[in-house]
């Protein structure tokens, strides 16, 4: 302990005692490495051996690198990662020399180690002892607690993405520089120890055993993982011969059946896909308590929340079912795509988490093609379309100036836009040229690392299209264009601008995409718009006029199937045309969600009027598919929330008129599961009558509290199945108050009594869904007691209210400081400051958050705090516009009437 407290400042220690003046030469020379984004290269790890002892009482651990290192260029230093570990600076040698001088830069988390002389070229081995604490942070080498036999235990546990090894030993802590790692660990004999190779060998002395690992092949820091602690585990084989294991906590092995299944079958598949064999021996995907994200890929152990890798018939909802197996297939194609083959530097991130995303819609339509997965990946595109029409986005490759920065970027442009283009490249290309690219660049740089040009490359070899130039404009660029479409006589005019939601527009260029269809999709048009205008000639020349004022006859769409990331703005006739196609049933899904998403946002931009979107929201009155519900859903939200700024007196009737959308299908599936129904029936139901609560229906609110009720009685009844839970929750916050809190209370009894996750989730998420202010206090500032993981509290801030928004923003500034020091992982704060900041919709709101955070970011966060103000800002132009709107109001009583 003592020297992790004399390591928490900058110091610069000199071992030997050189002159005062040869001190000061040599510090400067060592700070010559500080403030750099990247390490030099000049020397390069080959090979760690690392023996690590974590004491899961006293949470802390020693441990002892001997790492070889090949010097390529002449240097006196050593220049690696370390951070909040206590070197002993006695012990450090290279080729059997001590450093004269060791530096520790807190700030940069380097550690440079300066010798008398120049080092010798070649490999050398150089050793050191360290010390650190397993923290509560959930990052480096941390602890997790669980309950064994009623008692609480703590378990080791490893979360090295992004910049984390270093808090677990000293290395060169950067994708690029991949090495072989042998590990040995020494821990309780009694508990079970994982890391990424199997075991080779294990010694049990009495209370320690001592367990090593097999030397992995060349990897990345980030992948490295250890997992301590009591566990059962059930096994299967690839069809390679490969073990695959799902280890759970004792007793609940059962549930890990599913995700097991899922992870087999991505194996097989992947490795057919890629035509690359799974690199490792084993795989093992184990569930952590405590855990900052969802999942993390380390190489050949895969550690999860529990809610993404158990599931169990009886308690779990179908939602999660489709969480489970979309996790494991991202995670499982990270083992080609980011493990075998690794981004050169965290620009190119996107190369990770884009294609593991894309590729787990691709496994699991393949795995459950009745799931109709890839309409629910539109979802993806929707959060990508939307976060990529701010200012404040950022281009899918970014620069890092600071590994500070790299945790921001792992957000939806990465994940979505990053999957989203894929797509749009892969319906440019044709599936099978697209697959037997990937598989040709799996092959070239496996075991090494690649940027965002290497892909192009082999794409363009393969295809013999000009990939690099049409893709450069999709990831060096940040935002899309809306494609403006125009009748004009026979012929249609089309011309791009970017698309931003603030209602100005920038006149960006990409190299476009297009697909247009014209009254079915048999007669389709396919090409790249490569300039701001083009001209279609003579597409509506077989169409007499007759023809064309006959409504549902005659339509034009644009990005067919919603391949392309771009968005469409007709002109009023094909506006209507397209408003007629798609209430006559003539599109598909994902034509309908595209035209609905479209139209949502253009209103937003003040592109189009919110009466024009009412009326397409009632040409969807019909709908029933999960997924087109899900976005209307979504849409009738956001409007409903809007609407209260901005027409306080029109806002009743718009719910209104939101219910009776909703309603028919909400009634047609009813409160009760039933045994022949489809999946996708069993989502959407939760997804309606959540949908119903929200917009205050009076109907759905009582006879979820009346479900509730049976249920607190018996918890076994059928009447509130896994998947309806949520919307009763919701129905009995509607009514609490703190003058009728028995509701309230009767939900925290299920919480504290519940050993289910997914119920407690359950729970956290509809705490703060109440209008009532000492309720929303209360449950605000129940995410501080340890009855709440650090890693759920988001779910309580997430459900605040508009209603209770003031409460939480006022609770948000005086618990700042406490905030900041709880949830130290800037994920969790940017999704803090997230949820609070977007409830409000006015300037002068803007004004006073942006002011209380002037002095109070971090750059972790900085991003999403500046791109929830903007969405503010957003808000309150899209209020003004509303307000303007001279024929809303007649819209919505003549819509009214209509339904
Ligand atoms: N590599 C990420 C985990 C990660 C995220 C590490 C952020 C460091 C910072 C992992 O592959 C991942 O993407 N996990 C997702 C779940 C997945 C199903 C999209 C997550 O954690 O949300
Ligand atoms: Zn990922």
């Amino acid at each position: 302990m003592h020297m992790i407290q004399e390591l928490s400042h900058n110091s610069t220690v000199a071992l030997k005692c050189p002159t005062a003046e040869a001190e000061a030469v040599m510090a400067a020379a060592a700070a010559e490495f500080r403030g750099q984004a990247r390490l030099p290269r000049f020397a390069a790890p080959r090979r760690y051996e690392l023996r690590l002892r974590p004491d899961l009482a006293a949470c802390v651990f020693s441990g002892e690198a001997s790492v070889a290192v090949d010097v390529s260029a002449p240097t006196r230093f050593l220049v690696l990662n370390a951070a909040d570990l206590a070197v002993d600076r006695a012990s450090i040698r290279f080729q059997g020399l001590a450093p004269a001088e060791v530096s520790v830069f807190e700030e940069d988390e380097i550690l440079v180690l300066e010798f008398a002389g120049e080092l010798p070229l070649g490999e050398g081995v150089l050793a050191m002892r360290f010390n650190g604490t397993l923290n509560d942070q959930m990052r480096g080498f941390y602890r997790s607690k669980y309950e064994y036999k009623g008692e609480t235990k703590n378990m080791a546990v490893t979360q090295f993405e992004s910049v984390d090894a270093r808090r677990c030993f000293p290395c060169w802590d950067e994708p690029s520089f991949k090495a072989k790692f042998k590990l040995t660990l020494e821990v309780p004999s009694e508990l079970v120890a994982l890391s990424n190779m199997p075991i080779v060998n294990e010694k049990i002395a009495g209370p320690i055993k001592t367990v090593e690992y097999e030397e992995s092949p060349v990897m990345s820091t980030y992948l490295v993982a250890i997992v301590v602690g009591l566990f059962d585990y059930i096994e299967g084989v690839t069809s390679e011969g490969n073990k695959v294991r799902v280890y759970t906590q004792v007793g609940k092995s059962n549930q890990g059946k599913f995700a097991l299944d899922v992870g087999v079958k991505s194996l097989n598949l992947y490795k057919e896909f890629f035509d690359t064999p799974y690199p490792l021996p084993k795989l093992d995907m184990v569930a952590i308590p405590d855990f900052t994200n969802g999942a993390m890929e380390n190489y050949g152990l895969v550690t999860y929340r529990e809610i993404y890798l158990l599931f169990d018939e009886q308690s779990s909802s179908a939602s999660t079912k489709q969480n489970v197996a979309i996790t494991v297939a991202h995670e499982l194609a990270h083992q080609w795509f980011g493990n075998l083959v690794t981004m050169e530097w965290w620009t190119h991130l996107w190369l990770n988490e884009g294609f593991a995303t894309w590729m787990s819609y691709l496994a699991v339509d393949s795995f459950f093609p009745e799931w109709n997965i890839w309409t629910q990946f539109l979802d993806s595109t929707t959060s990508a379309l939307k976060l990529d029409s701010l200012a404040e986005s950022h281009p899918i490759e970014v620069e890092i100036h600071h590994a500070s920065e790299i945790d921001s970027i792992f957000d939806s442009i990465s994940y979505d836009k990053g999957a989203s283009v894929i797509r749009m490249l892969q319906s440019y290309l044709g599936a099978e040229r697209f697959q037997k690219a990937l598989a040709s660049y799996i092959k070239k740089y496996a075991y090494s690392n690649a940027k965002t040009e290497d892909l192009w490359a082999v794409l363009e070899e393969v295809s013999g299209e000009p990939v690099k130039n049409l893709m450069t404009t999709w990831t060096k660029k940040q935002g899309y264009p809306v494609i403006g479409v125009k009748l004009k006589g026979h012929d249609v005019e089309l011309e791009q601008d970017q698309f931003l939601l603030d209602g100005s527009s920038d006149s960006g260029m990409w190299i476009v995409p297009i697909t247009l269809g014209c009254n079915s999709h048999d007669m389709q048009k396919r090409f790249l718009l490569k300039h701001k205008f083009s001209d279609i000639k003579g597409i509506n020349s077989q169409y007499d006029d007759q023809d064309r004022q006959n409504s549902g006859n005659f339509w034009i769409k644009l990005n067919i199937d919603e391949t392309g990331f771009y968005r469409v703005k007709y002109d009023d006739e094909l506006t209507t045309a397209l408003r007629n196609a798609l209430q006559m049933k003539k599109l598909s899904l994902m034509d309908k969600i595209g035209i609905v998403e479209d139209a949502h946002a253009l209103s937003i931009a003040g592109k189009q009027t919110l009466s024009s979107l009412l009326h397409l929201l009632y040409a969807c009155r019909d709908e029933d598919d999960f997924s087109v519900l899900s976005h209307i859903n979504s849409v009738t939200s956001s409007v409903a929330k809007i609407s209260i700024d901005a027409t306080p007196e029109l806002a009743g009737e718009i719910k209104q008129l939101f219910i009776k959308l909703l309603l028919p299908t909400a009634e047609k599936l009813g409160w009760d599961h039933k045994n022949s129904e489809s999946h996708l029936d069993a989502m959407l139901r939760p997804v309606l009558l959540v949908g119903l609560v929200h917009l205050g229906h009076d109907k759905t609110i009582s006879e979820g509290v009346r479900r509730f009720q049976i249920f607190f009685d018996d918890r076994n009844t059928s009447l509130l199945p896994p998947d309806t839970r949520k919307a009763a929750y919701l129905s009995v916050m509607h009514n609490v108050s703190s003058t009728n809190r028995s509701g309230y209370d009767a939900l925290l009894k299920i919480y504290r009594e519940s050993t289910e996750v997914e119920e407690r989730l359950n729970v956290l998420g509809i705490l703060s869904s109440c209008q009532d202010k000492d309720i929303v206090l209360e449950s605000l500032n129940f995410i501080f007691t340890d009855e709440v993981r650090n890693q759920d509290a988001y779910l309580v801030l997430r459900s605040v209210i508009i209603d209770a928004r003031e409460t939480a923003w006022s609770w948000l500034k005086e618990n700042w400081d406490r905030i900041m020091k709880t949830f130290a992982a800037s994920a969790i704060l940017s999704d803090y400051v997230k949820s609070i900041v977007t409830l409000f919709t006015s300037k002068e709101k803007e004004a006073e958050i942006s002011q209380f955070f002037a002095t109070r970011t971090k750059p972790g966060f900085k991003r999403a705090l500046k791109q929830s103000l903007e969405n503010v800002r957003i808000s309150a132009r899209w209020v003004d516009g509303i307000r303007g709107e001279a024929e809303l109001a007649q819209t919505v009583h003549d819509l009214l009437i209509k339904l």
